[in-house]
């Protein structure tokens, strides 16, 4: 049999995730525990209670992949894992457990960027078609990254402070809503109007990195200089003015940077992908854009999985690239 297939494994932050994906394209097995529960009444994620939830449920998830996929480790050609970026302890789990196996059944294993996985997602639904870009919008990115091809990532431009999710999650506690709050937010917007006056951070002429530190600030300013007048902004509102800069940045500095790169394809990536604003009017946007197409994947693959680390894998393994069993985690690995 001709037929490629590769174990992915993802810890780097609070999903513990185990996929298997065959030929680079086509999903086996895509298993996704999620700790969100735990870690939603400190409003964030702990890196302690993230580190002991992949301990517990490591063996459990590869368990759970391998009886989806119906098939044994025999027919697994490699096991491709997040080596990082993202919260060292956690992604000591996966990197551990890939390495065990890799090991006890003498395949190869493929230390993987996590955000690389987040761009390869986009594989699982579609061919990618270089040059493109990718928009990684997520908790702990944001990034715009070039690739002429398979394998190469040029970043050109990324966040200077907060990602676009971080902003988002805590303008959502300053609102009191739950963590994580991008997709409450999200929810508010359309039932607000955009009047409130926040600023967007276009940075230098020419520049392709953001900010959200500053809206952020404005946002939480804003709440706290009408509480000290004694009256309310309606939270609808404030959702709808703070979506609305950040998707405008996004949406400019993508634009500005397909012009500028001549790409045929514009891959959007993380799990702000998931927000329905930034969707919609990348969708009116590119529509009316004929020589570039744009690709969102489903919501369950932009939000951390496995199949895009296995995805991302794949391409790696075809190339011959393999990681040695002094594969480490490394929590601030460049791309
Ligand atoms: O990619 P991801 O699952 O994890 C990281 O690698 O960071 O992204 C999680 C982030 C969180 O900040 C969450 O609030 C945000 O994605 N998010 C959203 C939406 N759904 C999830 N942000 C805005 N709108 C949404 N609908
Ligand atoms: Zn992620």
């Amino acid at each position: 049999e001709n037929n490629q297939y590769i174990m992915g494994i993802e810890t780097s932050c609070d999903e513990t995730a185990v996929a298997i994906v065959k030929n680079g394209r086509e999903i086996i097995a895509n298993v996704v525990a999620s700790q969100i529960e735990s870690h939603k009444r400190f409003g964030g994620v702990v890196p302690e209670i993230a580190s002991r939830h992949h301990v517990e449920q490591m063996t459990l998830v590869i368990e759970e992949a391998i009886k989806q996929a119906e098939m044994d480790f025999s027919q697994i050609d490699a096991i491709a894992v997040t080596e990082g970026p993202g919260l060292v302890g956690a992604l000591l789990i996966g990197v551990n457990a890939a390495k065990a196996l890799a090991f006890a059944h003498n395949i190869p294993l493929i230390g993987v960027h996590h955000i690389a996985g987040h761009i390869y997602a986009n594989r699982l639904v579609t061919e990618m078609k270089f040059p493109l870009l990718s928009l990684v919008v997520s908790g702990g990115h944001t990034e715009l990254v070039y690739m002429k091809e398979h394998g190469h990532f040029e970043v050109i431009g990324e966040t200077r402070d907060d990602a676009a999710g971080e902003a988002y999650d805590k303008v959502a506690r300053t609102l009191n809503l739950p963590y994580p709050g991008g997709p409450h937010i999200d929810r508010l917007a359309h039932e607000g109007t955009p009047n409130i006056n926040l600023p967007r951070a276009w940075l230098e002429e020419g520049s392709y990195d953001f900010s959200f530190s500053g809206l952020k600030s404005a946002v939480i300013n804003a709440v706290h200089n009408a509480e000290q007048r004694g009256e309310v902004i309606a939270p609808e509102d404030l959702a709808a003015s703070f979506q609305e800069s950040v998707i405008e940045v996004l949406t400019k500095k993508t634009l500005l940077a397909v012009k500028e790169y001549e790409v045929k394809q514009v891959l959007l990536a993380g799990g702000v992908a998931a927000n329905k604003g930034l969707r919609t009017t990348l969708e009116q946007v590119f529509n009316e854009l004929e020589d570039v197409e744009l690709v969102i994947p489903p919501l369950s693959l932009c939000t951390d999985n496995a199949a895009m680390i296995a995805a991302a894998g794949s391409i790696l393994f075809e190339k011959g690239i393999k990681s040695s069993m002094a594969l480490n985690a490394n929590p601030g690995l460049d791309i």
